[in-house]
């Protein structure tokens, strides 16, 4: 049987994840859910649950290893949309001022409650997909899997929010999830279905069916749902232009790449690599744009 949704799989190409069988009455209220504040809210209560652990699962340190290519004794950081502050100690250690960004109070709740020490931190709530956010401009900032709402116009306020708020010449660091990978993903699901005996046409429907909430309008902007959550997956290419646009220069894409598990719930044996990933993303503000 198809395995898409077992409650075990956390999210797609590392993303937000899964495990909403409790709360499967707001499917009757909404069509979709929103990544809106009440959603985020919601989700810190079983964040570790519900939400992918980049960090966790970065097993090369390829995102810390980049935050310590930048650090600065003298400069600040901000870690937009910190969620409960996985990122926040090595930020920490190696800027001497980080401002901890995130929509959720609660999430910020649990960020606090887990950087008890370390005295460098500011934590601000805030909306970073609004209209004119005032912030204290940094020499650095980490974004892991917060852009990822569906509202095209709410992303790009929030790349103006990060922009603005960098200092020239400052270092982004960016971590979305993949288009390229989710999509690899189904057609692996496909594959997997056939290797089992099940015909293509069958194949193809089952792995469709399992996502029937999608949208072909959302499909068409990157937007696939992740448990009937739409979330705003990146082409590589799109990142490229999109960030240009935002006065910023990539200096490096890479994959952070993830085991199947985090997509099958039962992986097959000859699924090997290409492993699922998300783009992980190094660029530097070159002027206002
Ligand atoms: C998938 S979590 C990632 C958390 C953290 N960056 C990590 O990787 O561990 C996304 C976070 O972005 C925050 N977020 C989403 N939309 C936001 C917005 N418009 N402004 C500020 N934070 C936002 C959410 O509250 C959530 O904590």
């Amino acid at each position: 049987m198809h395995t898409m949704h077992t409650k075990m799989r956390k999210a797609p190409s590392g993303l937000i994840a899964v495990l909403r069988i409790n709360k499967d009455w707001r499917l009757f209220a909404r069509n979709v859910e929103e990544m809106d504040v009440k959603y985020w809210n919601e989700v810190a209560e079983n964040y570790d649950h519900e939400i992918f652990d980049v960090l966790a699962h970065d097993k090369s340190s390829l995102i810390s290893d980049r935050i310590k290519n930048f650090a600065s004794e003298t400069g600040t950081a901000s870690d937009m949309g910190c969620g409960p502050g996985k990122f926040l100690p090595i930020l920490s250690e190696r800027f001497r001022h980080v401002y901890a960004y995130d929509i959720s109070e609660k999430c910020l709740e649990q960020a606090r409650d887990n950087c008890v020490g370390l005295a460098n931190i500011d934590y601000v709530m805030a909306d970073l997909s609004k209209k004119k956010i005032r912030m204290p401009k940094v020499d650095f900032v980490l974004c892991v899997n917060s852009i990822i709402m569906r509202s095209m116009v709410k992303r790009f306020r929030y790349l103006r929010a990060i922009s603005d708020h960098l200092n020239p010449e400052g270092h982004m660091i960016l971590v979305v999830p993949s288009f390229e990978s989710a999509i690899f993903s189904k057609i692996r699901r496909i594959e997997s279905h056939m290797r089992r005996g099940v015909g293509y046409g069958a194949a193809v429907m089952a792995v469709w069916r399992a996502n029937s909430r999608q949208k072909a309008s959302h499909l068409q902007q990157g937007i696939i749902n992740i448990d009937n959550v739409p979330t705003k997956h990146y082409l590589k290419e799109e990142l490229f232009a999109t960030l240009r646009d935002f006065g910023f220069e990539i200096l490096e894409v890479m994959k952070i790449e993830y085991g199947w598990e985090t997509e099958f719930s039962d992986p097959p044996h000859w699924l090997k690599e290409p492993f699922p990933w998300d783009w992980l993303v190094t660029a530097q503000k070159v002027g206002p744009v």
